[in-house]
């Protein structure tokens, strides 16, 4: 693929300084540059990252259901993928465009070897993948270039996502979609209220324990996210947003997208029972026995008050769907 025709600037294989990143390219200007805003976790902890977090099944249905409401049915020509990881998206999107180039972005080259590691396995994904390594917040596409562009849980770990997506927009054809899927504030806030008030009826025993111990992380990292974002805290921060759809409409219109679509990907009977399994999984590696009966009472006697109506409307985790 040339690449000359997506990015505004020149590129240089990582591997000519580290065979480890080699057929990962570059921004030149990015060589060197100390990454901010992103920790370990995503860099030399890559591996295990990769081996909590990967789930291209999930991804696969959350993309097919977004591309259904742009109404994308064919297929297209150039995919910007931002945020790529080891490929969650990427994959699906290959396998959805069995035709399309897609450019797998990222600020991690560790991630991103991972990704190559998979694809050396499957050569006709690879011939139709590029692997660039640069910060979605400095990254220069040329005009126009994009039929689409997809950000798996990217924009919340960027310092100024406005910047990112105005650099989508960019990229994007006229008539182009972004899709974007990120955390929103409304549930987020439920869910910490729900973990506050578990806390707060807990014995000094059960708090000392992992589960409750993991709880109170939780509670403090929304109450993190919820400062102003040029509170320098956030250069040694991974999660740093929590969305709502106000955002995006000024976004809209600031930046004049055409359209904005949105929705929530948590709309069931029991959201929040589903994401506290989710978080103790994930953020602890815990089992749901981790958390006493009783407090499994109260996440769901929160879940039971809440009306279908309601269910539908907000959001933890949300698709954003911007149109050029
Ligand atoms: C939650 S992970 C999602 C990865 C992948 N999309 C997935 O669904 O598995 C967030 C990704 O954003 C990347 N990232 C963080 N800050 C970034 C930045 N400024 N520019 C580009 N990528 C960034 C991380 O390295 C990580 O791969």
């Amino acid at each position: 693929m040339n690449l000359g025709e997506v990015f505004a600037e020149p590129l240089v294989d990582l591997g000519d300084s580290d065979p480890a990143f080699a057929g990962i390219v570059t921004p030149r200007s990015a060589l060197g540059a100390v990454k901010v805003g992103v920790t370990a976790q995503f860099l030399d902890h890559a591996e295990e990252y990769h081996r909590r977090y990967h789930d291209v099944d999930y991804w696969r249905f959350l993309i097919g259901n977004a591309l259904e409401k742009a109404a994308i049915t064919g297929e297209v020509g150039t995919v910007i993928d931002i945020g790529s990881g080891s490929g969650n998206s990427v994959i699906p999107l290959s396998e959805r465009f069995p035709r399309a180039r897609i450019v797998a972005t990222d600020i991690s080259p560790q991630l991103l070897a991972i990704l190559r590691q998979f694809l050396r396995q499957r050569p006709e994904m690879l011939q139709r993948i590029s692997l660039v390594c640069v910060d979605a917040s400095a990254a220069a596409y040329r005009s126009g270039v994009a039929d689409l562009v997809v950000g798996a849980a990217i924009l919340h770990h960027i310092l100024e996502p406005a910047r990112v997506l105005a650099s989508c927009r960019e990229a994007l054809k006229r008539g182009g979609w972004a899709i974007f899927f990120e955390p929103f504030e409304a549930g987020n806030a439920i869910v910490k209220l729900v973990y506050e008030r578990i806390i707060a009826q807990a014995s000094q025993d059960e708090r000392d324990g992992d589960a409750m111990r993991f709880l109170a992380r939780m509670v403090a990292d929304y109450q993190l996210r919820q400062r102003p974002k040029s509170d320098p805290v956030f250069r040694d921060l991974d999660d740093k947003w929590m969305f709502t759809r106000s955002y995006f409409e000024r976004i809209r219109a600031e930046q004049g997208w055409s359209e904005l679509i949105s929705y929530p990907l948590n709309v069931c009977a029991t959201p929040l029972r589903n994401q506290a399994e989710v978080h103790l999984k994930l953020g602890a590696e815990l089992p749901p026995s981790a958390l006493p009966t009783w407090a499994w009472e109260v996440i769901d006697a929160t879940d039971a008050g809440f009306s279908n109506d309601l269910r539908r409307e907000w959001a933890t985790e949300g698709a954003i769907l911007l149109r050029r």
